[in-house]
């Protein structure tokens, strides 16, 4: 089968590649975005095809989609806080871009009988809780008026603390970045679309994703990759809030899997399904096991200052995906040992301080 991968070049997308050539015809679209690639990355597979070039360009996507039979959508501008002041190039890229592929795919002729996209857990904005009185409840951000006083824990209406539990795909998505909601437009249109024409589609929502070839010069995306680029630098990673909010962390290598078993799995036709290791870890133990795993005798440091528009707790439901057949397989502690010796082959540009001056400059970080 010949298989389009937009966004090949990047992180998501080169290890999906990697496993699809084993079997497949491989081209990829992407354009070397240079807030991720400072060269060319080393790790282009030399089995696929690769076209420098854009997604919302009508005439190279209609080019490069002759003759696929499937589509995997990885390209996108990636950054939560960087999306709060690009509002116009995050909705072109994301969303416009998404909305071209669909053009092609409902006005011109084409063999594509498969479409999986890229999804984000950041459309659910919080996650799901559970209240003592009040039993499940999906709660809207905290107040700047909460966090100002450092109460970083979510309170139910009732008045009573609220329990962070895993999140299930029917969780209704309050979308608390630009990013997040261009995510959101790109599987509802993906899904949508795909209904009403027929092209079987699936929308997985990728936790956060850890692992080698993520970039390690950008700053605006990736915790693990962020505090790991200061760590190399012997800068200290800094956390927002108590360092106690929590985050599910999958490894690449699962949601290559996660695609793969989407394109052979009919039963994930027109669906969203939560990519995600389905367990909680702090935000803070990542700076700490990784400094550890370093070796390096650098604390993180707990800022009790926050960003706007950030949750507190979000970790994916799997029993969606799992129950189909598809599961996690790479433990954190051994995804964390194989970032370490892979960053070791890599050089760090740590940007971390201009992103957040950036930040405080447009008033998103108190
Ligand atoms: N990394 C995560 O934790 C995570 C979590 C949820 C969802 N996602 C989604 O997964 C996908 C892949 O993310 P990633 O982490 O590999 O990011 P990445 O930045 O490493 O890869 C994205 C790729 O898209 C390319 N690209 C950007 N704009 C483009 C354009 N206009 N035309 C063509 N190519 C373009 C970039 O050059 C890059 O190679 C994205 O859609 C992202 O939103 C990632």
């Amino acid at each position: 089968m010949k298989i389009l991968v937009t966004g090949g070049a990047g992180f998501i997308g080169s290890h999906i590649i990697d496993k699809l050539v084993e079997k497949h015809e491989v081209i990829v679209l992407d354009n070397f975005d240079l807030q991720v690639h400072k060269a060319k990355p080393n790790y282009l597979n030399e089995k696929a095809t690769y076209i420098e070039g854009d997604v919302r360009d009508r005439h190279v996507l209609s080019n490069v989609l002759e003759g696929c039979e499937a589509v995997f959508h990885e390209a996108a501008v990636v950054g939560v806080g960087q999306s709060m002041y690009q509002i116009h190039k995050y909705m072109d890229v994301n969303t416009l871009g998404t909305s071209q592929l669909l053009n092609i795919l409902v006005n011109e002729e084409h063999d594509v009988k498969k479409l999986v996209v890229a999804a984000s857990m950041s459309s659910y904005g919080e996650g799901a809780y559970k209240c003592g009185n009040c039993g499940i409840v999906f709660p809207f951000l905290r107040t700047e008026e909460q966090m100002k006083q450092k109460k970083w824990e979510l309170i139910c209406k009732c008045g009573k603390p609220l329990h962070s539990i895993p999140t299930k795909e029917n969780k209704y998505q309050f979308a608390n970045s630009v990013y997040a909601l261009s995510k959101k437009n790109q599987e509802e249109l993906c899904l949508m679309v795909g209904r009403t024409y027929g092209i079987p589609t699936t929308a997985l929502r990728y936790f956060n994703v850890y692992g080698p070839r993520q970039s390690l010069s950008n700053p605006y995306t990736g915790i693990a990759a962020i505090f790991l680029s200061r760590l190399k630098n012997n800068n200290i990673p800094v956390v927002y809030e108590d360092g106690l909010q929590t985050r599910d962390f999958i490894n690449v290598s699962d949601i290559a899997d996660a695609n793969i078993f989407s394109l052979n799995n009919p039963n994930t036709d027109y669906r969203v399904f939560n990519v995600g290791s389905g367990l909680p870890i702090s935000i803070k133990s990542i700076g700490e096991t990784l400094a550890a795993m370093l070796g390096k005798k650098i604390h993180p440091q707990v800022t009790e200052t926050f960003r706007k528009g950030d949750v507190r707790h979000c970790y994916a439901d799997i029993t969606a995906l799992t129950s189909l057949g598809w599961k996690p397989t790479i433990s954190f502690e051994t995804g964390m040992r194989e970032l370490i010796t892979w960053s070791g082959t890599q050089v760090a540009d740590d940007k971390f301080e201009q992103a957040t001056q950036e930040l405080k400059e447009k008033g998103l970080v108190e």
